[in-house]
């Protein structure tokens, strides 16, 4: 386990190699192992693949259009828009993508009450520790992924396409890599860890 956690590299270039459906489905049975606030488990998720996976990558290049031309949801953070399309043409050479929902989520725009927030807080942080655990898992089969927040340039498209209950939180790509990157840098351990006592 250790192992696959110095192991996982964040992939951008993905083989044709399909997953088994086998594969997939203990990968995300791994996510369902995860740990969860209260054991609500509030997670969905979403496998989309094939015909399906370009209708949804339709929707996702229209959102960046729509988010580069009027009614941006993220103004201040147009300068990541190229990246945001870079993304999306790596979950186009990528054989499957998850999209993981926080299913108690009340939506990106409401109003929440400071404890309706810490209940958010607590649903995404156990929808995140699943997306972890599907990464190792799918590092451990030889199985490359990339973890997905630019899904929020395009976030009111990617809603209507879903067509799912609760929130979207973000979405895997999943496929055998074609690249073997080194590891990307980290603060230094005494950065970032406070012993006290
Ligand atoms: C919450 C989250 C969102 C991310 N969103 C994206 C993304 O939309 N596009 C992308 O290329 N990488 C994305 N990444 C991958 C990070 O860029 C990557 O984890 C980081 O650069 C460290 O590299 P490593 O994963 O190889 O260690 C995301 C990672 C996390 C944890």
């Amino acid at each position: 386990m250790i192992s696959a956690i110095y192991d996982r590299r964040s992939i951008r270039k993905f083989s044709d190699t399909p997953i088994s459906k086998e594969d997939m489905t203990e990968i995300i049975q791994s996510g369902i192992k995860a740990p969860s606030s209260k054991n609500r488990q509030p997670w969905k998720f979403i496998v989309v693949q094939g015909k399906e996976k370009e209708e949804m990558l339709k929707a996702f290049r229209q959102g960046i259009a729509r988010e580069e031309n009027e009614n941006a949801l993220l103004p201040q953070s147009a300068q990541h828009i190229p990246a945001a399309k870079y993304t999306v043409d790596i979950m186009e050479s990528a054989p499957v993508a998850v999209f993981v929902v926080n299913s108690l989520g009340k939506g990106i725009v409401s109003e929440l009450t400071p404890e309706e927030r810490v209940y958010e807080i607590c649903n995404i942080q156990s929808v995140s520790a699943a997306i972890q655990n599907m990464l190792l898992a799918a590092t451990e089969k030889g199985i490359g992924s990339l973890w997905i927040c630019d899904i929020y340039f395009a976030y009111a498209e990617l809603c209507e396409w879903l067509n799912s209950e609760g929130e979207l939180v973000a979405a895997v790509a999943f496929g055998y890599p074609n690249e073997f990157p080194q590891a990307r840098p980290r603060e230094s351990f005494d950065e970032v860890v406070e012993w006290r006592g």
